[in-house]
């Protein structure tokens, strides 16, 4: 069972969606903690489903990589370690690959096992750059999802920077994080048609009927094992070329 720990900033519709994908014992990931750099809304959804919360905000910090360092502690507290230990059950990243099935290999010991699984890391409309040392931390981990056909409109204003630049299509791509800003290599992607006249809310939200079911759909395939995060986040390989070789 995959370990997530989704950090959001807005209202969570997103996280929602994972939450409720999580509830059907046959979804191979649960939400073990939800954090935020602010008092975001969508913390409700956690509260609501007995899922942990915190707050880690960015202005008790003197720098960026401290806020990033203290994000990365509290992830650890509630299990998710980023970090792949030596041993046949080392998570989504590894051959074995998370919610496989323990084989003659296994560590015997269920909490030590447990212990070596390094969670998955969901950035779900967290509306901050993560630092350096908090991606090298949970490196390849980590993904992203945000609402725009990268790498075209990176950043926090995506969906407004396409209609400005007068896009006549947009979607959302969920990607590894890497170092950059919204630059690592994209896992899926869905595409929208942009209307003419539309706001900036009404295709956002056409989006995200796009993006909840992708996201949902991309952590299960990382979950059981089928989408490799180590191969995707080399950037060796085109998106269509990650899922692992099953014959
Ligand atoms: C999502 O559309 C997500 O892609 C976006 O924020 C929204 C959060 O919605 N993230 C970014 O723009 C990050 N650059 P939600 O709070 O309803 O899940």
């Amino acid at each position: 069972m995959l370990k997530l720990a989704v950090l959001i900033s807005g209202g969570g519709s997103n996280l929602k969606a994972l939450l409720d994908a999580a509830a059907d014992p046959a979804y191979p990931a649960r939400v073990v903690a939800v954090g935020s750099d602010t008092d975001a809304a969508g913390l409700a959804h956690a509260e609501a489903a007995g899922v942990p919360t915190f707050i880690v905000r960015p202005r008790d910090y003197a720098t960026r990589e401290e806020w990033g360092q203290a994000l990365a502690a509290a992830i650890r507290e509630h299990g998710v370690s980023g970090v792949s230990a030596p041993g046949p059950a080392s998570g989504p990243g590894s051959a074995s690959g998370a919610g496989s099935a323990s084989g003659p290999t296994s560590d015997p010991d269920p909490v030590r096992d447990a212990a070596r699984e390094p969670g998955l890391v969901v950035s779900a409309g967290l509306m901050r750059i993560l630092p350096a040392g908090f991606v090298r931390a949970f490196s390849p981990n980590l993904i992203n999802t945000h609402p725009a056909l990268l790498p075209l409109f990176p950043g926090a204003h995506a969906v407004r920077d396409a209609l400005v630049a007068g896009a006549t299509e947009t979607g959302v791509t969920v990607h590894v994080i890497d170092e950059g800003v919204d630059t690592g290599p994209a896992l899926r992607r869905a595409a929208v048609q942009v209307r003419p006249g539309e706001t900036e809310e009404e295709l956002h939200e056409r989006i995200k009927q796009l993006e909840r079911p992708l996201l949902v759909e991309t952590v299960r395939e990382i979950a059981a094992g089928e989408l490799d995060l180590r191969i995707a986040a080399s950037g060796a390989v085109d998106e269509t070329d990650h899922r692992r070789d099953r014959s």
